[in-house]
């Protein structure tokens, strides 16, 4: 298993441009099932979630032309089953995303349950009774849903609570239902506009996007297109908490600012210098950090996927802060981790309290999540000595050769193959 071996103390400086987004490109290339026409995503980022998606998809029978990392087209003319099994499904959960458009193309689609993960227990409960107010039939036996429908109907569809991939999942499902679909309580994050607009230049009608209220008038077929993703809203929050910690100062390329307002504010609050442009951040945190309060909430909120990274922050920032985790029940495996580093931080249920400025001393420790992996490498960057950073292959899964990029930036940050 590859570790990172990470020595604190460098400012990063200098220039990085952001990678597609991972979570719109896994929901677009689902959706290419829709349409025997060809998908093309014109950029896309070299990582395992990317690798899995098309291991799923070409089990399905999709023919995948490109490389990750450059641009990927999708043709779902011929496809030879409908099942997506519990080996590559509990590999990454994203891979319901196939149920919609399977069950709205070919009436039919076997997928495992994805099961628990780290971060919580996860249900796809809400993807379910969506898929059911359609008019799908759908049992769940031997850890699969199992899903049947003659055709699927317009209707209108609630969500209890905003849900990311049920909402995609219905989405993709609505295009080519039998009339009107109004989804409630949508959610807004900016990759379900971004799956929509390549949905729409498939051939779809869809009013709302961006909105809590989407509509989606079906039509009988979708056509191939070629689509460039939105930039990794993650990636850039990630880099801007690396960039702070290290008192440096950079300019963010292929940025969307606008796609992380909360934390550019909660940022700015603690006293990092940002400027936002059109496409691009400049920051520059030369001063001491204050500390800061935040809560994750759906988009427009502060995003549970930085939470890990900005509570590393915090242990650097003057004074006490707290995060409240408000969307996943067990989002927290990265506290331990950074205590072993030096961390001053307090848990109490779903909310960590932080006592920043506390100086972090190098130590092994173990990556749990995606996230958490991200959050244990910016602490490492400001801790004395060198940080053993074990079980990257989490990071992989989400940031495109990371240690590259900070590199490249300044940090010193080494892979260890293994
Ligand atoms: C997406 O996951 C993202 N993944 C996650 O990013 C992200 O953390 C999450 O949205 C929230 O923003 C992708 O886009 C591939 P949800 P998703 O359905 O769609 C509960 C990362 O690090 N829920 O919005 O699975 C659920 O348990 C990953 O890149 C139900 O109860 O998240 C959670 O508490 C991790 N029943 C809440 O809703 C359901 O049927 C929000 O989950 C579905 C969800």
């Amino acid at each position: 298993m590859d570790k990172f071996i990470v020595e604190g103390g460098n400012p990063l400086r200098g220039e990085i441009s952001i990678k597609p987004a991972k979570n719109a490109l896994l929901p677009c290339m689902a959706a290419s099932l829709l349409t025997g026409g060809k998908v093309t995503l014109s950029e896309t980022s070299n990582l395992m979630d990317i690798d899995s998606m098309c291991r799923l998809l070409q089990h399905l029978g999709v023919a995948i032309g490109g490389r990750p990392g450059g641009a990927l087209s999708f043709d779902a003319s011929e496809i030879g089953t409908f099942d997506a099994p519990y080996d590559l499904v509990r590999k990454m959960r994203a891979s319901v995303l196939v149920l919609g458009p399977l069950l709205a193309r070919f009436g039919k689609a076997k997928v495992s349950l994805p099961g628990g993960c780290a971060i919580g227990a996860r249900p796809v409960d809400l993807h379910i009774k969506a898929l059911q107010a359609l008019g799908a039939e759908i049992d769940v036996d031997n850890g699969y849903i199992i899903a049947r429908a003659r055709e699927l109907t317009g209707a209108p569809v609630f969500f209890d609570k905003v849900t990311v991939g049920g909402t995609e999942n219905i989405l993709m499902a609505a295009v080519l239902a039998r009339g009107t679909t109004t989804i409630s309580n949508a959610a807004k994050e900016p990759e379900i506009a971004d799956l929509g607009n390549l949905l729409i230049s498939m051939g779809a009608r869809i009013e709302g996007l961006g909105s809590d209220t989407i509509t989606v008038e079906g039509v009988n077929e979708l056509h191939g297109a070629t689509h460039s993703p939105i930039p990794d809203r993650i990636e850039c929050g990630t880099i801007l908490a690396a960039i702070a910690i290290t008192g440096g100062e950079a300019v963010i390329k292929n940025a969307d600012p606008h796609h992380l307002e909360a934390y550019i504010l909660k940022l700015k609050e603690m006293g990092a210098d940002i400027v936002a442009g059109e496409k691009q951040i400049t920051v520059r945190s030369t001063c001491a950090l204050r500390s800061a309060d935040i809560m994750t909430a759906p988009f427009p909120g502060f995003p549970t996927d930085l939470q890990a990274q900005f509570m590393a922050l915090l242990t650097q920032a003057e004074g006490s802060g707290t995060v409240r985790e408000e969307i996943f029940e067990t989002r927290f495996m990265h506290v331990p981790e950074l205590q072993r580093l030096g961390a001053d931080i307090r848990l109490e249920g779903n909310l960590a309290v932080v006592r920043g400025m506390t100086p972090l001393k190098a130590a092994p420790v173990m990556a749990s999540d995606l996230r958490a992996s991200a959050s244990l490498i910016i602490a490492a960057l400001v801790a004395k000595g060198r940080t053993e950073v074990n079980r990257i292959y989490h990071l992989d899964r989400g940031y495109e050769h990371f240690e590259e990029r900070l590199s490249a930036l300044g940090a010193s940050i080494e892979r260890i193959r293994g």
